[in-house]
């Protein structure tokens, strides 16, 4: 007698994360190693998160606060919510888990991109439901191909913007357009984790408003980007009280851990950090744009901390070689690689060895 598995988990495959700068430094016998392949913030964290987590080292034989009182508190009166519209998560990973054991059924369709944040795809296909995946358009989400994917089985629309991990961005005329046509009864997911990036004027920068208007909408945000708290596992999401009451159900009863709640809390407060962050984010997009021009390399716009570009040779190969220097980065597919934004010195690094390599 054999165990038996969900065959719906039969074709999955476990998330691969880069190796770690430790494995990297041993493997290649490297002192220095570089990681821009996850997009995290090159500036570290928040000092006042970090104080803050000192503050709580005396607690940690207590659970946390199962509800996120608090941080709950911080963020809806920061966006003007109530706080039966706020949900934090272990990060927005498992939110994108909770969302689909909230909604989704054997055979119900789900609208999403490729490519897109592959978690998507992942749990979709860990419920059973049934993806309909729309290629992007010039490396953009297609929102009218979506719209007409839609039929009397779809379920849920995934949507990222901007996205990761092309960097490129939907307008908030293109988002509304999309939302009055999709039927209420369909759940539209709007993950924001990299929002805070944006420099566009036609980004919907104000997008907390959708809610009013849309009860079928949830936002989802994260601490792991410009706030710099990636290794904590902390994110939220904001939606109706009907939605948010129903995801709660399926979470673990002490899902965000103390430090994550009292860092986040510093984080959001911490508006010069936010503002050194975004700043050397600029700075180091205006810098790669103008070098992969002067390469000749392709890249496509961004609106985040990362860049997906065409380094005209194989990625693999590309990362290989790059990882053997001392920079991981994230290969992508054909020839398309996908670089985060560093310090202005990882970037000029990052752009010297991709001359040695490309050349
Ligand atoms: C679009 C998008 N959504 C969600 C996540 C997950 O973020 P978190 O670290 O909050 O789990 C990421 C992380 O890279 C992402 O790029």
């Amino acid at each position: 007698m054999n165990i038996q598995y969900r065959p719906q988990i039969k074709d999955l495959v476990p998330y691969k994360p880069g190796k770690p700068i430790e494995d990297v430094k041993k493997e290649y016998g490297l002192t220095e190693v570089i990681k821009l392949a996850s997009n995290e913030n090159p500036l570290g964290s928040s000092p006042k998160a970090q104080e803050a987590i000192r503050s709580i080292l005396g607690n940690l034989s207590l659970y946390p606060d199962g509800n996120c009182t608090d941080l709950k508190e911080v963020i809806a009166k920061k966006l003007n919510l109530s706080l039966v519209q706020v949900l934090p998560s272990s990060g927005s990973d498992e939110m994108v888990d909770q969302i689909a054991k909230t909604f989704l059924n054997n055979g119900d369709e789900v609208i999403l991109a490729d490519v897109t944040f592959p978690r998507y795809l992942t749990t979709t296909k860990m419920m059973g439901a049934i993806p309909i995946i729309i290629p992007l358009n010039d490396f953009t989400y297609d929102l009218d191909a979506m719209k007409k994917a839609i039929t009397s089985k779809t379920k849920l629309i995934w949507l990222c913007n901007p996205n990761n991990p092309t960097g490129t961005m939907f307008t908030e005329k293109t988002l509304i357009d999309f939302l009055d046509f999709v039927p209420k009864n369909i759940v539209v997911v709007y993950d924001e984790a990299y929002n805070e990036y944006v420099t566009r004027d036609d980004f919907p920068k104000d997008s907390i408003k959708l809610l009013g208007k849309y009860p079928n909408v949830l936002i989802m945000r994260t601490f792991s980007k410009i706030y710099g708290l990636a290794a904590l596992r902390v994110g939220y999401t904001l939606a109706s009280e009907e939605i948010i009451a129903n995801i709660n159900k399926t979470r673990g009863p002490f899902n965000v851990n103390t430090a994550a709640q009292v860092a986040a809390i510093a984080a959001l407060n911490d508006l010069d950090f936010l503002k050194r962050s975004y700043d050397v984010n600029f700075e180091g997009k205006e810098y790669l744009y103008s070098e992969f021009e002067e390469l000749g390399i392709w890249y496509a716009p961004s609106e985040t901390n990362h860049i997906f570009i065409d380094v005209k040779k194989d990625c693999q190969e590309v990362f290989r070689l790059l990882q053997q220097k001392g920079m991981i980065i994230r290969p992508m597919y054909k020839t398309y690689i996908r670089v985060s934004i560093g310090t202005m010195e990882q970037n000029k690094l990052f752009i010297s060895l991709l001359k040695e390599i490309i050349h």
